[in-house]
């Protein structure tokens, strides 16, 4: 359940017309609600149910907007961060540092002393060299890291195949054959207290089976590393749930569905868990709104070209992604058309052959389900400046990102000397 709801014949976010921010902040614009990201942190808590003080670290690499961050802060969430820059912001917007973990297959030396000093809860190390780097420079600076091994179980999620990570040939995570090896050596470096065991198998998971087959394979690895005497105090066990894209598919599992599976598989783990969502918190609460730039007739359909663009949300051109597309107006009639943004590369196609509310040149439209991996994965493709991003509370809304100016991105160039700048 989101909010972005016909009202009186209008979307809206919440309480706002999406027509007020349209011509308010222009188009495109990302459109974020606040009611439905509270939302879906009460129904991923209470679908963990009665599990002790579960650790719940979003991951900041779905939607890292300050306001964002910081709302989810406020409603007690820690952070997942796979970068120095996430880090920064995921402080910067209020994160507790004790409730961030960093992830990620290749810190740097200093991404990992920024986390150092900034004094964050776990370090997820997913190599035995990573390993041996930040002990080096956790005794450089005197201090100790407290860290995990994210282990690769081998399963197949069962989803995307460039979203998907827990098999052998994926970069991610130590194989869990050699785990207990790794573990071992890491025991012997100075500047790093083993806390627990991490995993993540992929995103957009619509089947629960691969998770729990990943899940009981960190639990047979827990006992065997506590009968090598070491102590492991937390399981992270990553993200990943899906969530609706398309009304006509049926419904991913819940967060109770998920909640009861993994309170059924760690029960007797004696360990706090650590969850990471991303797309289940932001997904839903988030649309793209986009304006008509014209109508043109095709050989076969009409071409709906409107002012996003690849650039501004790439998941159906990196993907094959499916997001729903709504008229912001809609006149009760519909029709069968594409809907292409105005980049010149044939991928730049939102949705083929769509039946869709019908609309014309100058008619608004939103791309629903937007909110996870949407503007940050925007670029200035065709020269286009970043699209801005709005947050709505009730009937109050704010430009929490503005839009990119191309003046800004032309500053960002400089000239070599032997070209002289033209008056
Ligand atoms: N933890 C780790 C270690 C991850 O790599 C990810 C996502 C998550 C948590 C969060 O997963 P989520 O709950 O959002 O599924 N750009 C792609 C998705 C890439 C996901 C990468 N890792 C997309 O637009 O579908």
């Amino acid at each position: 359940m989101d909010h972005f709801q016909l009202k009186d014949g209008v979307l809206h976010a919440e309480d706002v017309p999406l027509t007020a921010i349209a011509e308010a902040a222009g188009t495109p614009t990302y459109i974020y609600s606040t009611a439905t990201l509270e939302r879906h942190v009460r129904v991923f808590r209470e679908g963990l149910g009665d599990l002790p003080d579960p650790w719940i670290a979003f991951a900041v690499k779905a939607n890292p907007n300050k306001a964002v961050l910081a709302t989810l802060a406020r409603l007690g969430l820690g952070a997942d961060v796979v970068s120095g820059g996430e880090l920064r912001r995921a402080l910067a917007a209020g994160v507790p540092a004790e409730k961030i973990v960093f992830s990620g297959v290749g810190k740097t030396a200093g991404e990992m002393a920024l986390g150092l000093k900034a004094g964050i809860g776990q370090f997820n190390l997913e190599s035995e060299p990573e390993a041996e780097t930040l002990s080096a420079v956790a005794q450089s600076l005197g201090m100790t890291a407290r860290v995990s091994f994210r282990v690769n179980p081998d399963v197949d999620a069962g989803t995307h195949a460039k979203i998907s990570t827990g098999k052998a040939e994926n970069k991610f995570g130590v194989p869990i054959d050699r785990a207990l090896a790794a573990y071992e050596a890491a025991a012997k470096l100075l500047g790093l207290t083993i806390q627990g065991v991490a995993v993540h198998i992929g995103s957009q998971l619509t089947d629960l089976a691969p998770s729990c087959a990943a899940f009981q394979r960190i639990g047979a690895l827990i006992a065997e590393l506590r009968a090598a005497g070491h102590s492991i105090t937390h399981a992270d066990l990553g993200g990943g749930l899906g969530v609706p894209y398309d009304p006509a598919l049926p419904l991913p599992p819940s967060p109770a569905d998920y909640g009861a599976m993994v309170r059924e598989v760690t029960a007797g783990w004696d360990v706090r868990l650590i969850f990471e969502p991303g797309r289940v918190i932001v997904g839903n609460a988030g649309i793209l709104l986009t304006r008509v730039i014209r109508v043109k007739q095709g050989v076969t359909q009409p071409f709906v070209i409107v002012d996003a663009a690849m650039n501004d949300l790439l998941r159906p051109s990196l993907y094959e992604a499916w997001h729903n597309v709504r008229a912001v107006q809609p006149n009760g009639e519909s029709f069968t058309a594409t809907i292409v943004g105005p980049v010149c590369e044939t991928g730049d196609t939102f949705a083929r052959d769509r039946p869709m509310d019908r609309v014309q040149e100058g008619d608004l439209v939103a791309f629903m389900t937007a909110g996870a991996y949407g503007a940050t994965m925007a670029s200035t493709y065709n020269s286009r400046g970043l699209t801005p991003e709005v947050i709505v509370s009730q009937d109050k809304w704010a430009i929490v990102r503005e839009r990119q100016p191309i003046e800004a991105l032309i500053a960002a160039d400089s000239l070599p000397p032997w070209i002289e700048e033209q008056a």
